[in-house]
């Protein structure tokens, strides 16, 4: 796909030739006859060029207090793209990624973070796959908000002028990549109501924490050294070898999935689980 358009010029780009990107470039005037055919893409992967994960990860921070998590780790490295490369990526409008606010409006299903931050990977490169594979799989066993997070905000570094909230937060590791287990935890383990001003302020770390190390991935990517760091629990590879995508219903290949099985199933306690389980 990339070789089909690696002849277009600025000027096609920007003349509508461009599809979907142009589309939006000149304004989102109409809808680009590209778009009439699925599979027509638009200029794609956009040209990424390496970004510095510690700016990222102030931006992310403070794109949670404009716009949530969603919004606000996609602002983070799509906005700092616009800046730096212009079109096509001002075509963008950063509020595609507002949906995702909480789980997708309060549905506390995919970290809004890690949405957004997807979507800019997604957007970028062609290893989307393997690389929004890498991220969820650091972002479910590290420790929010990191310690750079808490520094910069003790230290008054992010860019905002009032904290929701300047302290040292305690952290607790999600283990999930939904938001309604990392929050939910999180909350409980330390005494914060949802609502609170520290539970948003923490999200607004991860939001930072999290596109810093899209932008980490995402840099390595480029120098062609990108590798996944991080693998799964060796609970969940137990149950993913019968449970997993696959085509051997009677073996358990009716489930897939790569989530901390024990978080929903626990064959102790038969949750999910019932007592003649293999
Ligand atoms: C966030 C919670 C959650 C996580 C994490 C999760 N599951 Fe589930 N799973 C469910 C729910 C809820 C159902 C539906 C149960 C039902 O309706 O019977 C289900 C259904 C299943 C079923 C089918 C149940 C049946 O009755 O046949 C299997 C098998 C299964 N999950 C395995 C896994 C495995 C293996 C993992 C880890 C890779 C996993 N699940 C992770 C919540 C979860
Ligand atoms: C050796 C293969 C195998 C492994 C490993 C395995 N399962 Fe299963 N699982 C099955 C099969 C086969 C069934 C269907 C059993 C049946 O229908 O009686 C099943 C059924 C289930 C069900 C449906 C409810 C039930 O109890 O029948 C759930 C939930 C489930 N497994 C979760 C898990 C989880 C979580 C793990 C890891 C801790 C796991 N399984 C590991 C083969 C496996």
């Amino acid at each position: 796909m990339n070789e089909q358009h690696e002849g277009l010029t600025r000027r096609q780009v920007l003349t509508g030739v461009g599809g979907l990107a142009a589309g939006l470039a000149i304004g989102g005037l109409g809808v680009p006859s590209a778009m009439a055919s699925a599979g027509q893409d638009a200029i794609w992967p956009m040209p990424y060029v390496k970004l510095d994960p510690e700016e990222v990860r102030k931006l992310g921070h403070r794109g949670y207090y404009e716009g949530e998590c969603c919004r606000g780790a996609f602002s983070a490295i799509v906005g700092s793209l616009q800046r730096k490369v212009g079109a096509p990526f001002t075509g963008i409008p950063i509020n595609i990624m507002a949906y995702g606010t909480a789980g997708v409006a309060g549905w506390c299903t995919l970290c809004g973070a890690l949405n957004g931050a997807c979507a800019a990977i997604s957007l970028v490169s062609e290893n989307y796959k393997a690389i929004a594979n890498e991220l969820l799989q650091w972002y479910v066993q590290a420790p929010f908000p990191s310690e750079k997070a808490n520094a910069l905000a003790v230290n008054h570094q992010y860019l905002v002028d009032k904290y929701k909230s300047d302290k040292a937060l305690p952290s607790s590791v999600p283990g999930s990549p939904l938001c309604h287990i990392n929050v939910s935890r999180w909350c409980k383990e330390h005494g914060y109501a949802s609502g609170s001003s520290e539970r948003s302020e923490r999200c607004a770390r991860i939001s930072g924490d999290v596109a810093a190390y899209a932008v980490e991935l995402l840099n390595m990517d480029m120098d062609g050294k990108f590798t996944a760091m991080h693998k799964p629990s060796a609970e969940v590879e137990g149950c993913r070898v019968c449970h997993r995508k696959g085509k051997d219903f009677e073996a358990g290949n009716w489930t897939r999935g790569k989530m901390e099985c024990g978080d929903c199933h626990d064959e102790a306690t038969v949750k999910l689980v019932g007592p003649d389980h293999p």
